[in-house]
């Protein structure tokens, strides 16, 4: 039987509309091109108010709940994070904290983030990616940050994010493959 990559996709935002998820669903298309994926995303906004109120995973009524087992059972994660006082957002952590230690083992995860200046860029690398360290992910070696300049219009607006994008696929489509390989080889070798 042939297989996608399940693919998580997760927005730190609270707001709606969303730079942020702008930023996420372009990469999930241009990586889409790549790789079969099979997405679902989940929109930090719509897990409230429950996730706020949760000391545990139990806690979380069902619909809530799904999010955080569908994201232990991803075999893909992007996480896309608004910097909020130059950190990303708490909720987004809180979210995090509730799952479980050794769920994200070895998994690739896509990082990106969306700030209102150039400023903050560093989220990626100073604040999200430790996060993943801490579960053993395997995050990917790019990450991709914006700016109100590259977002405009509901849409990329700028060459510099276009460029970023098409980088980060590029550097992030072989270890996808090879994580697509080990869950099915024949249709790896389709996608590569
Ligand atoms: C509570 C809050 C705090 C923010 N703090 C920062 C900040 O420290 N640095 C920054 O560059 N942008 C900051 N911003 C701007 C957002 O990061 C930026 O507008 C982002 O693109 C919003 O993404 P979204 O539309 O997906 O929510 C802040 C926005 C909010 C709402």
């Amino acid at each position: 039987m042939s297989r996608s990559l399940k693919t998580v996709i997760v927005n730190g935002s609270l707001s709606h509309p969303s730079r942020t998820r702008i930023l996420l669903d372009a990469l999930h298309a241009r990586l889409g091109q790549a790789l079969p994926l099979q997405a679902q995303v989940i929109d930090l906004l719509d897990l409230q108010p429950h996730l706020g109120a949760a000391l545990s995973k139990d806690d979380l009524p069902p619909s809530t709940r799904q999010a955080v087992d569908a994201i232990e059972q991803a075999d893909f994660l992007i996480v896309g994070a608004p910097v909020y006082r130059a950190s990303l957002p708490g909720l987004l952590k809180h979210l995090f904290d509730l799952i479980d230690l050794d769920a994200l083992q070895g998994k690739p995860v896509l990082l990106a983030a969306t700030g209102g200046s150039p400023r903050h860029a560093l989220i990626l690398d100073h604040q999200l990616r430790p996060l993943f360290g801490f579960f053993s992910a395997l995050t990917l070696p790019i990450g991709v940050y914006a700016t109100p300049e590259d977002i405009q219009g509901g849409q990329v607006a700028s060459e510099a994010l276009r460029q970023r994008i098409e980088l980060t696929v590029q550097l992030s489509a072989p270890v996808l493959r090879g994580a697509l390989q080990q869950l099915e080889p024949a249709l790896a070798e389709q996608a590569a």
